[in-house]
């Protein structure tokens, strides 16, 4: 298992975990103040000395809290920097984010995801980096981002599911992630089946399901990396016409915390839905968040191309095609890669 200083959330607080949360809380009143420590001793009702103790941990989680001999504690509000404490701060989930962890490198959330599930991590567990060195993407490619520039998350689900119902768990993860992003910020994004969250004709996210089937069940790591902050020159070349990110197209500073929060509640408004098999009602919204329903496309099967306009999608079977050909194809999403053609 992680240190548990990397952890936030999950059932009932310590009473150090809530003594914590009562020291960000004093020091907050006075947002770039100083507050002296027999007045946050107070505060809590503890000695100065146990006080300086709780920052010390804080400082352990990530947070900036200066301490100065005279002066007592400040809070520096921390601007680029994933806090597992500040991503569960006013989040308002049954299932997923009630654990968290943050970690700085790692090679893939997804295998924290596995090894923490291992572990017996509980159902709606999310891991996020700073960086991956070993990123990867569907069909074996790999996933780069620059370093605190995006969020590389994976998210530990252990639904009640049927095998064949298991593509459910992308349709369903792309449609928060979609309406997560919609409702955060002046931008219009859209799926494009069956992982990319596409912003016009740039991708901006990508999600990864990958399955196991345990003793007690199947369980999936949903691994989500979304270009936040990057600069369009920091894409390498050969991707810049085709990336993006969500600064760059909202024109506006965008923090990560904010958007995990609005990941992690939409998954779990949405895995609530897939929980009560309300299918039908995901399946609506991911038609209504398509950018591929209706297109022109290019799907690309083991080396074969096919080329078709896309009438529908099949929760347990995948996207429907009317191939150019005149016969009415399915293609499962694990084997193939679309493209959008105009027209
Ligand atoms: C794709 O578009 O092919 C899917 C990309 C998924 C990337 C994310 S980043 C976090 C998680 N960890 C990984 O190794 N991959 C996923």
């Amino acid at each position: 298992m992680i240190k548990a200083d990397r952890l936030a959330g999950g059932g009932a607080a310590s009473s150090e975990d809530a003594a914590k949360d009562a020291l960000l809380t004093a020091l907050r009143e006075n947002p770039s103040e100083w507050t002296s420590l027999e007045r946050a001793a107070r505060r809590l009702g503890a000695t100065p000395a146990a006080v300086r103790a709780l920052a010390a941990g804080l400082r352990d989680e990530g947070y900036q809290i200066e301490d100065d001999h005279e002066k007592g504690l400040r809070l520096v509000v921390p601007r680029n920097r994933l806090i597992a404490r500040e991503i569960r701060r006013h989040l308002n989930t049954r299932v997923v984010g009630r654990r968290i962890i943050v970690l700085d490198s790692v090679a893939s959330t997804n295998d924290v995801a596995w090894r923490e599930t291992a572990a017996g991590a509980p159902d709606g567990t999310a891991v996020f980096a700073e960086e991956q060195t070993a990123g990867r993407g569907r069909m074996g490619r790999t996933w780069v981002a620059p370093r605190g520039s995006a969020l590389l998350m994976s998210v530990i689900l252990r639904p009640d599911l049927d095998a064949q119902h298991g593509s459910l768990i992308t349709v369903m993860s792309a449609v928060a992630v979609a309406q997560a992003l919609l409702d955060a910020l002046p931008i219009q994004p859209r799926i494009r089946w069956p992982n990319d969250i596409m912003i016009g004709e740039r991708k901006t996210a990508g999600i990864l399901v990958e399955s196991r089937n345990l003793p007690a069940g199947s369980a999936y790591a949903v691994g989500i990396g979304l270009n936040v902050s990057t600069a369009p020159d920091d894409f390498p070349p050969d991707l810049r016409p085709i990336a993006t990110s969500l600064a760059a197209e909202a024109g506006v500073s965008v923090e990560r915390t904010v958007i995990a929060q609005a990941i992690l509640q939409e998954l779990d408004r949405w895995y609530r839905d897939l929980n009560f098999g309300d299918y039908a009602r995901i399946a609506q919204r991911w038609r209504e968040l398509s950018s591929t329903l209706g297109n022109r496309v290019l799907l690309i099967e083991n080396g074969e191309e096919w080329q078709g306009r896309v009438l529908d999608i099949s929760l347990e079977e995948g996207l429907i095609v009317r191939l150019d050909e005149g016969l009415t194809r399915i293609f499962h999403p694990s084997t193939v890669t679309l493209r959008h053609l105009p027209g």
